[in-house]
């Protein structure tokens, strides 16, 4: 297998012996990548939004060993409130948490935020996702508000709004 375009974004892991490395989703990684995402999230992505990742500078995965163990995916976008930087995608493979894989995915975001010169970082979490609310509230995120219904398929519907700004 080629090996996977490296986008900039690097750093030391908090386990010594791995350095971790955001790749770039492509043809020869978007199985594990689709595998990854189906479980982690209750949602169930779109091929429009795998087709969107690929191959975008916005879009990273981090891969150990063939498979895809965490994602981040970023799009600006136009809410009314203005223009944010909007997280489409985060999560970390179950067997990876609690080891820092979270927080250098946040660090491509700040990166992108900045390069992107996007005043605020904006994502929809489900509301019962106590942990993932307290991760993001620790790394500078507020709730926004409550967004009843936002989800179709998961239970509990509601999602909450958080945000942050990038300065
Ligand atoms: C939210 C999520 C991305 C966090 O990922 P993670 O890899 O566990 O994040 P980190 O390891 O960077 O940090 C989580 C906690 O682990 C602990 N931790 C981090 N590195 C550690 C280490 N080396 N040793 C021990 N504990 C560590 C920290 O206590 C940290 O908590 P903090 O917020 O007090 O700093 C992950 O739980 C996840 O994928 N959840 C499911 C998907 C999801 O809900 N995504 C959000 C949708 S909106």
């Amino acid at each position: 297998m080629e090996e996977e375009e490296c986008l900039s974004h690097s750093s030391p892991s908090t386990d010594n012996s791995l350095e971790l490395r955001l790749q770039r989703v492509t043809a020869e990684n978007i199985k594990t990548v689709r595998i990854l995402v189906s479980s982690i999230f209750p949602v169930s992505y779109s091929d429009k939004f795998y087709q969107e990742c690929m191959n975008n500078e916005l879009t990273g995965v981090v891969i150990r060993n063939g498979e895809a163990i965490a994602i981040v995916a970023v799009k600006p976008e136009n809410f009314e409130t203005g223009r944010v930087l909007y997280i489409r995608s985060f999560g970390v493979h179950p067997r990876h948490r609690e080891a820092g894989l979270g927080s250098f995915l946040m660090d491509f975001v700040d990166e992108k935020g900045k390069l992107l010169k996007l005043p605020h970082a904006m994502l929809h979490v489900q509301t019962s996702n106590k942990t993932a609310i307290e991760f993001y509230k620790n790394r500078g995120f507020n709730v926004d508000c409550l967004v009843p219904q936002y989800y179709q398929r998961c239970s509990p519907p509601d999602a909450f709004i958080m945000r942050k700004p990038f300065h």
